[in-house]
């Protein structure tokens, strides 16, 4: 057994139409509309109150102090595992605050033991959490759902894991539907999207909305296939990870989430519940495929493509994480090998003390001679470096290799994380004078953050564009998403949050200086500068005029989501 002491890694305008009432709202709808709500959803219709609410004395929220559930709250704080089950909690916690008014109820992550976050005289606030949510079973609870907000302007938002950088599952004042409870998995070997013929057949997993990465890695390897699922345990598999793209390890060879789901079903705006695949309502599955969560309906379920199971070639080195002199040597070799890894199948994570990579295309000979470079770099620093770590090996499949890697690598959850987003393309691997540039943007991107820089090797590098997904086409050129992660812990004053949005923006402006715009929209820079063509592309004319058919009074509505509103009240906490 390998004993890997590896550390986290990263994680380390449709205008709004006038007709659609936004107010009255939340506060005029009456105990009554909130009874005959609860009784046309069976009873599903519950209070949203903050985690950490039981931490409190005082609080201006629906709970109770209390210390046994305050001391699980604690206890897994940082536990995404825990978290996905708690409606309340998100993983980037400002996104349970509201960040503009520093109203908030959260703990210190990173010294949870820490009494003060909670002690007299602060209160524990609402903030962004939802006052109330439903917990969705199937698709009629969405359409009540949606046929109240219309009704009284309460807006709704959907939320599943809470793991989204841009606060797109959370509102004030807001009904959400929570998705989390959707957890059915099954396979069939011959999956026939509904409507098309017989001939389209292919093996199929088909998930729940709710469903988490853990889960499904575990259920493909039970069922002797691979998938293309995100790096952390809990991260949603069939919500918001599929619908904004979906990176995972093998993404280089067997694609994105978006490449590979064969069909949906969703609940839309006005209240229709359709199947979407490249048969019925094709022009929604396109949307669907990298258009974005939250924005053209409510997924109920999704149906992705099962790969055979597959032996895969690893390679990690590691060294100090203090050594810093070492950063830039190691990014030079990582930028001169990078694009041959590339073509070669390579996926993995590499941050500035260690890469991780995994392919399937080459066996155990041809993986060790094609990494020589990085561990002869990396070999060399070991004399000076008793953190020096250096490994070779085959795995028989995928769920292998989750394991062994990725499950327990614990993700850097339970503080306010900010993070920004660039696809590097190959230009800037391609000559000694492009590569210099970029090594030199990495160490000054490296220099301003707080948290850390990660170069996402899990591009679709080897699956080309053929006009069936709306994400971006800059991901198929790219041969690194890098995230730049900043952020804060606990409460905060308001100038101390603008200036870690503000100091991540300004981290990632090194690498957009070098790079045409391009980002992945659900590891983005909340104030990405052109989002519209940064996320989609020349896509985004054709995602717009579909999201203004299928959702026209503009109903469902996130950040930098396809026609958002920026003025509209939802977005009252962003700063
Ligand atoms: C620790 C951590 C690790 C991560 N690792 C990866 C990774 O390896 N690969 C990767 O690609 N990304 C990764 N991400 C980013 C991830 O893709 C985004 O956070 C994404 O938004 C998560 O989607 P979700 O459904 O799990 O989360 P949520 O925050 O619950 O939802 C995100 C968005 O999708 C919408 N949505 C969710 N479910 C539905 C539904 N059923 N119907 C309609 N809309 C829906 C929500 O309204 C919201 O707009 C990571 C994030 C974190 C915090
Ligand atoms: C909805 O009804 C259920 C079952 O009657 C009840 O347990 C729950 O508290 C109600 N929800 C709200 C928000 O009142
Ligand atoms: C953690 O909190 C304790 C109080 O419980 C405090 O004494 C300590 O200094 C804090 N540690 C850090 C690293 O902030
Ligand atoms: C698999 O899909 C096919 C085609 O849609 C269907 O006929 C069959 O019943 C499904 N099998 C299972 C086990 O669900
Ligand atoms: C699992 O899948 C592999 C690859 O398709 C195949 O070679 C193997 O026989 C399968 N094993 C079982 C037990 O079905
Ligand atoms: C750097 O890391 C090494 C090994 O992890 C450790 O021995 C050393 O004390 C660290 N140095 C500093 C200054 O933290
Ligand atoms: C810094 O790293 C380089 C290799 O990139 C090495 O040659 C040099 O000796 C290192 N300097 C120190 C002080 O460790
Ligand atoms: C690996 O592939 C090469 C061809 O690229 C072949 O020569 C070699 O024998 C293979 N090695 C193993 C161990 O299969
Ligand atoms: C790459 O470098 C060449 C010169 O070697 C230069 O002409 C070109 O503009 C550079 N491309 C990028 C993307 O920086």
């Amino acid at each position: 057994m390998f004993l890997v002491s590896f550390t986290a890694i990263l994680y380390g305008a449709v205008a709004a139409r006038a007709h659609y009432p936004y107010s009255p709202g939340i506060n005029h709808v009456s105990p009554a509309q909130w009874s005959a709500l609860n009784a046309s959803v069976s009873g599903k219709l519950h209070g949203g109150i903050p985690l950490a609410r039981p931490c409190f004395t005082l609080a201006n929220t629906a709970g109770s102090a209390d210390p046994a559930k305050c001391a699980a709250i604690r206890e897994g704080y940082s536990n995404s595992r825990f978290l996905v089950e708690q409606f309340g909690a998100y993983m980037n916690v400002q996104w349970g605050s509201c960040q503009k008014t520093t109203q908030t109820c959260v703990l210190k992550g990173f010294n949870i033991t820490d009494p003060s976050p909670s002690n007299p005289p602060n209160v524990c606030q609402q903030g962004s959490v939802s006052p109330y949510y439903i917990d969705v079973r199937d698709a009629s609870d969405v359409q009540k759902a949606l046929a109240f907000s219309k009704r009284t302007g309460v807006p709704l938002v959907v939320k599943n894991t809470g793991h989204d950088y841009e606060g797109r599952s959370s509102a004030p004042g807001s009904l959400a539907l929570w998705t989390h409870n959707l957890q059915s998995l099954s396979y069939n070997v011959s999956f026939v999207p509904a409507g098309c013929p017989a001939s389209r057949a292919k093996p199929g997993v088909t998930m729940g909305a709710g469903s988490i990465a853990d889960n499904v890695v575990a259920f493909a390897e039970a069922n002797n296939v691979t998938v293309v699922a995100g790096a952390e345990r809990s991260v949603g598999a069939s919500g918001g990870w599929l619908m904004g793209g979906g990176h995972g390890a093998l993404a280089n060879t067997l694609g994105l989430g978006v490449d590979r789901v064969l069909e949906f079903k969703i609940v839309t705006p006005t209240g229709q519940f359709l199947t979407a695949n490249e048969c019925q309502n094709s022009d929604l599955f396109w949307a669907l495929r990298g258009g974005g969560g939250g924005t053209f309906g409510v997924v109920m379920e999704s149906t992705s493509l099962a790969s055979p199971k597959m032996t895969l070639q690893v390679a990690f080195a590691h060294f100090s994480r203090n050594n810093t002199n070492a950063t830039r040597g190691f990014y030079k070799v990582v930028a001169e090998n990078s694009v041959r890894w590339a073509e070669q199948g390579f996926g993995g994570y590499i941050e500035s003390f260690q890469a991780l990579y995994v392919t399937p295309k080459l066996n155990s000979t041809e993986a060790a001679a094609t990494m020589q470079p990085l561990f002869d770099y990396v070999k060399a620093l070991a004399p000076n470096d008793p953190g020096v770590q250096i490994l070779n090996l085959e795995v028989p499949s995928y769920g292998t290799f989750y394991q062994t890697f990725i499950a327990n690598s614990g993700a850097p959850v339970g503080e306010n994380a900010v993070v920004a987003s660039r696809l590097i393309p190959a230009a800037n691997f391609a000559s000694a004078e492009n590569r210099t540039a970029l090594v030199d943007a990495l160490m000054q991107t490296l220099a301003h953050v707080t948290f850390g820089l990660t170069l996402i090797a899990t591009t679709p590098y080897n699956v080309p564009d053929d006009g069936s997904t709306s994400v971006t086409q800059a991901w198929r050129t790219a041969v690194w998403h890098a995230i730049a992660e900043g952020g804060w812990d606990g409460a905060v004053p308001l100038d101390e949050e603008k200036s870690a949005y503000s100091g991540i923006s300004a981290a990632a402006d090194f690498l957009r200086a070098i790079t045409p715009d391009g980002a992945y929209q659900n590891e983005a820079d909340v104030n990405e500068p052109n989002h519209e063509v940064s996320f989609w592309g020349s896509n985004y004319p054709r995602l717009l005029q579909i999201k203004k058919k299928y959702d026209p009074e503009n109903v469902l509505s996130c950040w930098h989501c396809v026609g958002y509103n920026p003025r509209s009240p939802r977005f009252s906490c962003y700063i």
